[in-house]
């Protein structure tokens, strides 16, 4: 109990069976518990992985963002960077019915943004639940309620069925995806013959890239640095390499000044079950 007790992470494997001293563990509020079946070992790395990420990011605190203070951003600086990128994804896709999965949603403001010029049905998934009980009010304020739901959940174990989404969005969000071909095969998994993947992160263009760059500066003295690090971390990536093995992908870059995306599309004739697993 020492060690638990102390502020050194502990990762640990606990057995099903009930004693005093495992009950003692499950009960603490600071144990999260990940229950491993045949069905999921293979994705839940991933999973433990960021959550281990969240919590030795001593340095920078980059990998846990407080949700309040993550909407204040949001709307006092990012606001334009929303409605410029849903008009991109809109032009780009041409995707403007049917189901749209904002993975990583954050406070939603992405997914919103593309309701609002798009008779799409939005789901904004976040493993955050602070996150989404803001984009719940985000939604209303929107009124949207109709067509914009939350859903909480995680990149790598996504609810959905294969198949049955027609547009996956994602801003900002895999910068924190540690394992990021997991993640990625796993939004192919659920995209529709035909539909399509615009993952990424940006700022829309250099103009709104460099005011936005400059008002978070002042506002966080170690933005730049932080950003570097976190855009340096996945520069490098072979994306063309890493997703090589899904059969009925076709894969495009987008890689500017202001932006990454990568713009996935599902072949249409694509066949459940023939790509994908490992
Ligand atoms: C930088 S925020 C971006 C939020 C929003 N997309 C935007 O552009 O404002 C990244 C979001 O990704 C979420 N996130 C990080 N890892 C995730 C994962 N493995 N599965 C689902 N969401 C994740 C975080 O909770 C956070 O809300």
């Amino acid at each position: 109990m020492q060690i638990l007790d102390s502020y050194i992470p502990v990762l640990g494997v606990l057995k099903r069976k009930e004693t005093d001293f495992l009950n003692l563990i499950r009960s603490r509020k600071d144990v999260l518990l990940f229950e491993i079946t045949p069905e999921n070992r293979n994705i839940m790395s991933g999973v433990i992985f960021d959550e281990l990420l969240k919590i030795t990011s001593f340095e920078s605190g980059n990998h846990h963002l407080d949700a309040e203070s993550y909407e204040e951003t949001a709307r006092k600086v990012f606001a334009p960077v929303y409605s410029l990128i849903a008009e991109q994804i809109k032009e780009k896709t041409n995707i403007t019915a049917g189901l749209c999965l904002d993975v990583g949603a954050g406070t939603g403001h992405l997914g919103i943004a593309l309701a609002k010029i798009t008779e799409l049905n939005v789901c904004l998934l976040d493993c955050s639940r602070e996150m989404l009980a803001i984009a719940g009010k985000n939604i209303v304020a929107a009124g949207l309620q109709d067509r914009v739901h939350t859903l909480w959940g995680n990149v790598y174990n996504l609810p959905q069925q294969d198949g049955t989404v027609d547009l996956v969005i994602s801003r900002g969000s895999l910068y924190f995806w540690a394992d990021k071909k997991c993640a990625l095969k796993e939004i192919f998994r659920v995209l529709s013959p035909g539909g399509m993947a615009y993952v990424g992160g940006g700022f829309g263009s250099p103009e709104l890239k460099r005011k936005i760059d400059a008002q978070m500066q002042a506002r966080d003295g170690c933005w730049e640095k932080n950003m570097n690090k976190r855009v340096r971390a996945t520069e490098n990536l072979d994306y063309k390499q890493l997703l090589a093995d899904l059969d009925g992908l076709n894969l495009e870059i987008i890689n500017d000044e202001a932006n990454m995306w990568l713009l996935m599309r599902k072949n249409i004739n694509y066949q459940a079950g023939t790509a994908c697993a490992e």
